[in-house]
Parts: structure tokens; C-alpha cells; sequence
């Protein structure tokens, strides 16, 4: 049987650094448990951009498309700022979205008991706090056409296009149904059916689909309520689907709940492959942090979580993936902190390898 097959693509600010970490703990997957993985690493973002002059190269894109998981880091950085829409290092990640035809996007927000006091919510509102944001990722006003900055008289005006078909609401609403099986069996739908028609669709395909997972209590909100809703009391949810857009808003809300950016895998899923896998990429939510790239600051936890989903959704080893958490848990439970976990504390925080180190500490203590 040939190895599972990785592709890293580290990117941007402290992309590279949060990633460094993820190859320890697959290469510790590798020594102790003799499950290895075919990893290869290229280049996505402004990396891409410095040495190719595009932010994704079409080899680099084909390799995506080949393997059986992509793990990326993140993209961007005010270097970038000046570039062109079309070369920003953000269309790369968008190009892998798309072309990969990853429509759903897990995002999920769990608050560490260990994290409680961080968030800016009371402990009561976010300790035991565990729910999945199932953001729709390849359509919507992100991809919609018309788009572009057109003269009209004598000004300029920006067009995007909210736009949804009824298959791609479809598809997304599946997905998350099928999650929502497999945990509170709650969910909840939102959008702007009281202004928007691709809302009013929207709402009238997921009901549609409804009917097929009795099992499954379906709620609607609005999209601005479910946003007050959510900081009000989150643990009223368990999944929640979205479009595009509402997904990038509402998914950074929830990850805030939970005391820190820096904890957050996310898992942007598309249909099977041959193999039976689903073409499959994984992130962390947060960005490339360039404030404070470079200098071993960066907290990996949010990247080795998503290799821990990756270890999940992609290859079925719902076990290691559980190994991956309980170890992150356990170091944070410890009081192991990097700087973004301390805030006002005055102590000395862990640095990103620091980190790396304790989890793999945590791991050993697993076996
Ligand atoms: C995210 C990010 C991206 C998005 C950017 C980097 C293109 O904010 O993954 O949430 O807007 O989708
Ligand atoms: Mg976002």
C-alpha cells in the first residue's frame, strides 16, 4: 500500500514557522506509530509570488489536485499590499478553493476549559463551548459575476455579485447535515432571506433538504441575528451552515469566543476522489500574523489541529486525530502558553517550537 500523500504549502508570515511544528508531529507520526505520510512542500501566497511571480503556479496546482490532502499556512502580508488584485496573495488561496472545489468549509470553534477566562465573554457563556461553522466556500459574492470596478458618468463603481445556485446550496446543506448526525444533531441555517433573494433560496433549499434527516432539528436566523445570537449565548448551537461571506464573518466571531485566534483548525472539503478521500484542504483560521513573523512567537496549536482534522476527515483515523487533541488539550491544561494565550500576564511566554515541543511531550505521554 502506498503512503498517504501530503502536500505542504507553509506561505506567508508565520506560516512557515506554525508549519515547522505540523512536521514534527508528523514525522513523530512516522517514528512511533509507523504511520508515515509521502509529504511534499511547495510555495502559495506572496512566497509564490516573490519567486514566480503568481501566487499559485499552475505545477503547484496540479500537485494539489493530486494528493490526498493539502495543509496550508497562511497567506499575506502588507509587502503584498500594493500588488495587483489579480497576483495578491490571497487569490491564491482562493484559486486552490476553487479549482479544487472545496464548498465546504468545517470551522470549529471548541473552547479550551483551560482557555476559559481568555475569551472576552464571561466563563459561564463559553466554557464546554463546541460548535462547527460550516461556511459555504466556493461561490457567493467571493466568486460571483458581474464583478470588477466599472466608470459609469463620472465615477467609478465596485460591483460584486451575490449569487447561489440551488446545487451548491444543496451540496453545503448535505455536508452539514451529515455533520450534524454525527454530533448534537442541531442545526441551524443563516443568511438574509428578509433582504437577499439568494437568502430566500437559500432558506427554501435547506429546508428542502431537511426532509431527508428527520432526525436533525432545523433553525433559520437571520444572519446579523444569528451574529448577536452567537455572542449572546453560543452554546444554543451546535452546527451551523452559511454562505460565503456571513462564514468569514461569523467564523472569526465564534473563533473570538473561544479566547484566541491562534487555537482554530479549519477543514475546506469537496467531493470524493477516486481513492474515496475528499478532496481535501486544511488551515488554520487564523492569518499570516505579519506583526510578528519571523520572530518564534507564533502559537501552532490552530495548525497542528488542523492536521489533526486532516488525520480525521481525510484519512479516517478518527483515533490519531483524537491523540492530536487530547495532547493539545493536556499541554494547555499544564499552563503551557504562547504570548497570544497570556494577554495581560506577566510571565515569560512558551516560543512556537516551545510549544511544538510540549505537544510532542504530550503525545509521547500518550503512548
Ligand atoms: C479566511 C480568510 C480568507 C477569506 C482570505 C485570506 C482570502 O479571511 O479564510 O477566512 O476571506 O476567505
Ligand atoms: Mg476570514
Amino acid at each position: 500500500m502506498t503512503n498517504p500523500s501530503l502536500l505542504i504549502l507553509p506561505g506567508d508570515g508565520i506560516g512557515p514557522e506554525v508549519m515547522a511544528e505540523v512536521r514534527r508531529i508528523i514525522d513523530w507520526f512516522g517514528d512511533r506509530l509507523g504511520l508515515t505520510f509521502d509529504v511534499s512542500e511547495d510555495l502559495v501566497g506572496g512566497a509564490a509570488y516573490d519567486a514566480h511571480g503568481t501566487p499559485l503556479t499552475d505545477a503547484t496546482m496540479s500537485r494539489a489536485q493530486e494528493v490526498d490532502a493539502v495543509l496550508l499556512g497562511a497567506v499575506g502580508g502588507p509587502k503584498y499590499d500594493v500588488l495587483d488584485f489579480s497576483v495578491k496573495p490571497e487569490r491564491g488561496l482562493l484559486r486552490l478553493r476553487k479549482e479544487m472545489d472545496l464548498f465546504a468549509n468545517l470551522r470549529p470553534a471548541q473552547c479550551f476549559d483551560a482557555l476559559a477566562d481568555f475569551s472576552s465573554l464571561k466563563r459561564d457563556v463559553v466554557a464546554g463551548l463546541d460548535i462547527m461553522i460550516v461556511r459555504e466556500l466556493t461561490s457567493g459574492v467571493y466568486f460571483g459575476e458581474p464583478r470588477g470596478i466599472i466608470e459609469e458618468g463620472n465615477e467609478r463603481v465596485g460591483i460584486n455579485t451575490q449569487r447561489y445556485t440551488e446545487s451548491e446550496i444543496d451540496r453545503v446543506a448535505c455536508a452539514a447535515f451529515e455533520l450534524a448526525m454525527k454530533r448534537g444533531r442541531k442545526l441551524c441555517s443563516m443568511e438574509k432571506a428578509n433582504v437577499m433573494e439568494s437568502g430566500v433560496l437559500w432558506r427554501e433549499v435547506v429546508t428542502r433538504v431537511g426532509a431527508d434527516y428527520p432526525d436533525v432539528e432545523l433553525s433559520h436566523m437571520y444572519a446579523d441575528a444569528g451574529a448577536m445570537q452567537l455572542t449572546r449565548w453560543p452554546k444554543q448551537f451546535d452546527v451551523i451552515v452559511t454562505d460565503n461571506l456571513f462564514g468569514d464573518l461569523l467564523s472569526d466571531l465564534a473563533a473570538m469566543l473561544t479566547g484566541s485566534l491562534g487555537m482554530l483548525p479549519s477543514a475546506s472539503l469537496g467531493a470524493p476522489m477516486a481513492n474515496g478521500r475528499p478532496k481535501a484542504l486544511y488551515e488554520p483560521v487564523h492569518g499570516s500574523a505579519p506583526d510578528i513573523a519571523g520572530q518564534g512567537k507564533a502559537n501552532p496549536i490552530a495548525c497542528i489541529l488542523s492536521f489533526a482534522m486532516a488525520l480525521r476527515y481525510s484519512f479516517d483515523m478518527g483515533d490519531e486525530a483524537t491523540r492530536v487533541e487530547k495532547a493539545v488539550e493536556r499541554v494547555l491544561a499544564d499552563g503551557h502558553r504562547t504570548a497570544d494565550l497570556l494577554g495581560e500576564e506577566g510571565r515569560a511566554p512558551l516560543s512556537t517550537s516551545e510549544m511544538g515541543d510540549a505537544v510532542i511531550a504530550a503525545l509521547d505521554a500518550s503512548l
